[in-house]
């Protein structure tokens, strides 16, 4: 019978487990019933199967989808087994499933129509994570921190600042991942091996039925086409690594002490009691390189692959299956301990000013008063260093006050720094908040600016 036939064609040799995909395929289980039932409708509407076997068909499928994926007989792929199973219980009528298709099709069909899910999965997940950063730095406009350049002290920003230039990135991220999606929920069936099909098939019906928004075209393309994969993989590693960039800032700030995570996404060492380690981040920090390696695996798959159909396609899907419930995961964890961890605003506000992370804002102030820009920075650059040489001396910790910045102006310029600006001005600029208060140009760290 047809059954024996078939299975016979799966090689029975070493090579047998090897050739199956059939483990992996339990991801498009679901997505295979859901091809097959379109397929099969969209036969019997066009007259090219009966409506009593179409109906057997279907009626099948639903034993079978109850059954499950680890039900399924032996077979080379998911595909093939649930073709096996339909024949088991109609008999060899139920053959007549896989009229005006092949695998190739059918399978590029399933990959985008579970990959659409999961897209949205990391599509929620990034809107939960930006959700997550901006409630937090709604929270903190006003809460003055460090900024960093080459991991020094830069400029003072806040805390609402910082969150926000990392909403702004995940919100690029969410637009890329959409794209992706747009263009991975097109309908590949129809497209047969690649070389069409003489049957009377419809294929818009099928999109319409699977929730594609159109069909690709050229049935060549239809069966070869695998750039979703890597647009969609591109843009989750992407995501990955602006998580592993505010990973690394909140291990760097939990360091600091300026940050603790909440215990819920820190461990303890088995041997050292005192320790509370921000795991979760390294675990999140590593996942961007999971995630480019897979991206590499897959790329590297697909270069130079001759069209139309070739084996080594069946390994390129599992890259993006696996980058996407790793992403996922690493960005709600990222969510949940951005949303639950405390900033030690009064630590934060100490170390704003520090390394003369107002030196700018002076330099700024005097260029607003008519000096050049240059000869500003200047005067600020001599005057940090006659506080370093103080300090370094014994002589004063003070660090820059204005009495240095006036020392130094009348060095540079053979005049007084008060012939230019207030002496209370200079005061107010060498104070962190008044800092990134007077910092308000468009997306500035200035509190309203922020808001
Ligand atoms: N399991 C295969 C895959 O994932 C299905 C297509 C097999 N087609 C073929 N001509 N061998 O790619």
């Amino acid at each position: 019978d047809e059954t024996v036939i078939r299975r016979d064609r799966f090689s029975g040799g070493p090579a047998r487990e090897f050739l199956s995909s059939l483990a992996g395929d339990s991801r498009i289980f679901d997505a295979d019933l859901a091809v097959d039932r379109a397929h099969v409708v969209m036969l019997a509407e066009q007259g090219i199967i009966g409506d009593d076997v179409a109906g057997e068909i279907l009626t099948v499928l639903d034993d079978v989808e109850t059954a499950g994926h680890s039900d399924l007989p032996d077979g080379e792929d998911v595909h093939e087994a649930i073709e096996s199973a339909v024949i088991d219980r109609v008999g060899p009528d139920g053959g007549k499933m896989h009229t005006a298709r092949s695998r190739n099709d059918e399978v590029a069909a399933c990959i985008r129509y579970r990959l659409r899910e999961d897209l949205l999965d990391a599509i929620e997940a990034t809107l939960a994570l930006r959700e997550s950063l901006l409630e937090t730095a709604a929270e903190h406009t006003e809460t003055v921190m460090p900024g960093y350049t080459h991991l020094q002290p830069a400029q003072p920003i806040t805390v609402g600042h910082y969150l926000s230039s990392y909403a702004a990135a995940v919100g690029r991220d969410t637009a890329r991942l959409l794209d992706a999606y747009d263009r991975t929920n097109e309908s590949p069936l129809g497209g047969a091996a690649f070389a069409g099909t003489p049957f009377d098939i419809d294929r818009e019906r099928t999109a319409e039925l699977l929730g594609f928004d159109r069909v690709v075209e050229n049935s060549m393309d239809a069966a070869s086409a695998r750039d979703f994969l890597a647009e969609s993989t591109a843009a989750l590693a992407i995501h990955a690594t602006t998580l592993s960039g505010l990973a690394e800032d909140i291990v760097v700030f939990a360091n600091k002490g300026y940050i603790e995570l909440s215990d819920d996404y820190s461990s303890t060492s088995s041997i050292m009691p005192q320790k509370k380690n921000p795991d979760t981040l390294e675990l999140t920090r590593a996942v961007a390189g999971d995630a480019t390696g897979e991206l590499t695996g897959l790329l590297t798959t697909l270069k130079g692959l001759p069209r139309a159909y070739n084996r080594d396609l069946q390994r390129a899907h599992p890259h993006t299956f696996r980058t996407v419930d790793a992403v996922v995961e690493a960005s709600s964890i990222a969510a949940g301990a951005v949303a639950t961890a405390d900033w030690n605003a009064e630590l934060l506000a100490d170390e704003a000013g520090a390394g003369f992370a107002t030196a700018t804002g002076i330099a700024d102030l005097l260029a607003m008063a008519g000096l050049p820009f240059r000869t500003a920075h200047e005067v600020v650059a001599l005057a940090a260093e006659k506080a370093e040489n103080a300090a370094d001396s014994g002589d004063s910790d003070d660090g820059v006050t204005a009495a240095v910045l006036d020392a130094a102006a009348e060095e540079v310029l053979g005049e007084s720094l008060f012939e230019y600006v207030d002496e209370s001005a200079v005061e107010s600029a060498l104070d962190p908040a008044a800092s990134v208060a007077s910092r308000d140009s468009v997306g500035g760290p200035a509190p309203g600016a922020v808001e």
